[in-house]
């Protein structure tokens, strides 16, 4: 299986509750590698960019408003095939339907406050890195 390279974000109700070293602990005991990585405060204007794909569900202004209520870790996370991996560690998204040891079982509070959003294929982790890293910032 190829290098990959994905993005990754802690979001608000995680990092609130101090968890960002635990998170990184299963992305790094399941082989991958955060090879950038930032705590940002995203602007309602730009968690609605980062989600746009998602603006005609009814929830769409719920997770804007709660991606921008405090500061978010964004990261980019490689290995052999870090897409799917990194989906496998994060578990379902509905905690409660989430696997045993996956971060959103263990952390997660409700299907929006779901602590982590991981790409879900090639082309979305190519834009989403983009998004919010360029390529003088990924040092590999
Ligand atoms: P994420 O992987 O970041 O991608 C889109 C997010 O929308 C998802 O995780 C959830 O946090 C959120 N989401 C999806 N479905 C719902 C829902 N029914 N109600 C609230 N938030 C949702």
């Amino acid at each position: 299986m190829a290098t990959e390279r994905t993005l990754s974000i802690i979001k608000p109700d995680a990092t609130r509750r101090n968890l960002t070293g635990k998170i990184n602990a299963k992305f790094e005991e399941a082989g991958l590698r955060i090879v950038a990585q930032k705590r940002i405060q995203l602007t309602m204007d730009q968690a609605g960019k980062f989600y746009e794909v998602h603006k005609d569900r009814p929830f769409y202004g719920e997770l804007c408003e709660f991606m921008a209520s405090a500061p978010v870790v964004a990261q980019v996370l490689e290995g052999e095939g870090a897409i799917a991996k990194n989906r496998e560690v994060m578990g379902a998204t509905n905690p409660a339907d989430a696997a045993d040891g996956t971060i959103r079982k263990d952390f997660a509070l409700s299907m929006g406050e779901n602590s982590v959003h991981g790409s879900d294929a090639p082309d979305t982790a190519a834009q989403e890195i983009a998004f919010f890293f360029s390529g003088l910032e990924l040092v590999g």
